[in-house]
This record gives structure tokens, C-alpha cells and sequence, in this order.
């Protein structure tokens, strides 16, 4: 197994080895996830230390932009290193507001699922995540129509491995009983912790769970004992914010997401902080 100097060490994605370590690449298009944007060569900049760093795992999506962040990786890192993977989704698209309607019809689905192939410039996805829910959150409801159709795609040759995102612990056992997966996307962090018996059940089960916001998205995570820990460290609330989720269960994989390489470094070094059982006391009780 390849090793990494990386904080975490690495995980296996079915048969991809990746470390724990990863990227989130939603932040390299414009505003609110729409466009280009603002500095295209600092955004390429960021992908190419993305990789020089020994992360092997990036997750992106074709409604990033749209089409945007799928073609800066492009550009940016085709052809792709044999180590890299990169994981994407399919189930939403973009509206003229920015918006984030759902997208899965079948037809949405194999558009998406090709649409991901061309701006990426690959021949099959490694990963693709069924995004269910909506932008309030997973939602109740049958996953089996829009997942086969993904199971359908992969029995094509166009998808490694599945996964699902933004899905309730019911939608994970649904999937799970249709095919096999090998990650759940979903929102969690120091503050958010919806999930935390799904994160346990997944990890006895070898499977991946992999937070979105872990640092709070587009609202950073704020809390007097975070800032309080942090203080006491002489590290920052990032900092801590990252080395707590990567102790928090062996199979959580990070992506934190950024525009700017200083901080892609920083969060490296952060996630390698140490945390005492005192620290990880205080910090356990902000979520509860
Ligand atoms: N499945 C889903 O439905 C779903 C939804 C949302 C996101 N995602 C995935 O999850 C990934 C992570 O989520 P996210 O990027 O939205 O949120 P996040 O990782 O929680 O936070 C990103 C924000 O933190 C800032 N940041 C990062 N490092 C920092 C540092 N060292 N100091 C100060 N600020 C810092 C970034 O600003 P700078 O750019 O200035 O660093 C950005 O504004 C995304 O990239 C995407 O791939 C998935």
C-alpha cells in the first residue's frame, strides 16, 4: 500500500487507495459556486499543489461552475497521475439563481455521468456519489429509481464505484441492498453531528464517510470552546476543526475545501495537530 507523510495516512476506496487527506475543489469556481473564477491561474495553482502535496483524492462535481471546477482540473492536472482519484456526484444541477435543484431522472443521470467523462477528460469515473436531498438537507424517500440507473452506468464500464451523499441512514441501507457502496457524503462537523451513529456503523462496515462543511462551508464554524481549545493549543479553529474529525473515526476522509494554496498548507499542517483526551472532551461536547 502506498504510503504518505500526510496527516491521517491513507484509506481504501474499494480497490482506490487514497489518503485521508483529500481536497474538496467546490471553492475554485466564482461566487457561490457560479462561474469562473476570479484568478483562473491561482485557481490551477491550487490543483497543482493539490497533487505536488501527495493528495490523492479530489472531490468535485459537473454542477460546480457548472462545468467549471471539472474543467479547471482539467487543465490543470490531465493527464492524470495513476495515484490520483476523483471522486464526483450526480442528482443536482444549477438554476439561473444558483440554485441547487435535484437532477435525477435517469436521463439526468447518464447526462451528468457523461457530461463528468468529457470535462474531465476521462474514460470512466472512478467514484461517482448519488446527491440526494435538497439544500435544506437529506430528505425522506426511496433512492431505488435513481440509484439503479448509476448501478446501470457502472455495469457499463463508465463508474468504478458507487457512493451516496446528502442521504438519511435509511438511503444508505437502501443503496447498500441494491449494490455495493463505498462512501457516504454527507454534512457533519465539530457542530453538525447528525451522523455520528451512521459514522460508527460505516466504519465497522469498512466504509468511508466523508463530511461536507467540515470547516462549516459557507458559514465558519464559530464556538467559544473551539476558539477556547484552539487559544490553548496556539493553533487556529481550522486547525482544530480538522485534527478533531480526523480522530474522530478511522474512516473519515477529509475534503476540506479552498481557493487559496496558503491555506491548503496550512490545513495539512492543522489536521496534524495533536489533541489531548482533555481537548477532545471539550471539543466532543460542541456538537451535543
Ligand atoms: N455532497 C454535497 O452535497 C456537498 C455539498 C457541499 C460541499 N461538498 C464538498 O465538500 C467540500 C468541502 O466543503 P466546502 O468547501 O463547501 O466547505 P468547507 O471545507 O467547510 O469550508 C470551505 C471554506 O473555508 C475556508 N477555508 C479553508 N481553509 C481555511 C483556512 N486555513 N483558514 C481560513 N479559511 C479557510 C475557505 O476559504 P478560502 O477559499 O479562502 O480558503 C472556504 O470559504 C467541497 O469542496 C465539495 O467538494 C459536497
Amino acid at each position: 500500500m502506498p504510503s504518505t507523510s500526510l496527516p491521517g495516512g491513507t484509506w481504501t476506496l474499494g480497490d482506490l487507495n487514497v489518503t485521508r487527506f483529500g481536497y474538496g475543489a467546490m471553492q475554485l469556481a466564482g461566487p457561490w459556486v457560479m462561474g469562473p473564477p476570479a484568478d483562473h491561474d491561482g485557481a490551477l495553482a491550487v490543483l497543482a499543489e493539490v497533487v505536488d502535496l501527495g493528495i490523492t483524492h479530489i472531490d468535485t462535481s459537473d454542477a460546480y461552475g457548472p462545468h467549471v471546477t471539472n474543467q479547471l482540473i482539467r487543465e490543470a492536472l490531465h493527464p492524470y497521475p495513476e495515484s490520483l482519484h476523483i471522486v464526483t456526484k450526480a442528482g443536482a444541477t444549477r438554476d439561473q439563481q444558483g440554485g441547487w435543484p435535484p437532477a435525477r431522472e435517469p436521463e439526468n443521470l447518464r447526462r451528468a455521468v457523461y457530461d463528468n467523462l468529457e470535462n474531465l477528460g476521462l474514460e470512466v469515473l472512478d467514484l461517482v456519489n448519488l446527491r440526494l436531498g435538497n439544500a435544506d438537507g437529506p430528505q425522506p424517500g426511496s433512492l431505488a429509481e435513481p440509484f439503479e440507473t448509476l448501478v446501470e452506468l457502472q455495469r457499463q464500464g463508465l463508474i468504478r464505484h458507487l457512493g451516496v451523499s446528502n442521504a438519511t441512514a435509511e438511503q444508505v441501507a437502501e443503496a447498500q441492498a441494491i449494490a455495493p457502496i463505498v462512501c457516504v457524503q454527507n454534512m457533519y462537523n465539530l457542530a453538525y453531528r447528525q451522523d455520528d451513529e451512521l459514522i460508527d456503523r460505516l466504519a465497522e462496515q469498512g466504509i468511508a464517510y466523508v463530511p461536507y462543511f467540515p470547516l462549516g462551508g459557507f458559514s465558519p464554524l464559530q464556538s467559544s470552546a473551539l476558539s477556547a481549545v484552539a487559544a490553548r493549543l496556539d493553533a487556529t479553529p481550522v486547525s482544530v476543526a480538522l485534527a478533531w474529525l480526523l480522530r474522530r473515526s478511522p474512516n473519515i476522509l477529509l475534503i476540506p475545501g479552498t481557493s487559496s494554496a496558503a491555506h491548503l498548507r496550512e490545513n495539512i499542517a492543522g489536521a496534524a495537530l495533536s489533541l489531548s483526551d482533555e481537548d477532545r472532551a471539550e471539543l466532543d461536547k460542541i456538537g451535543h
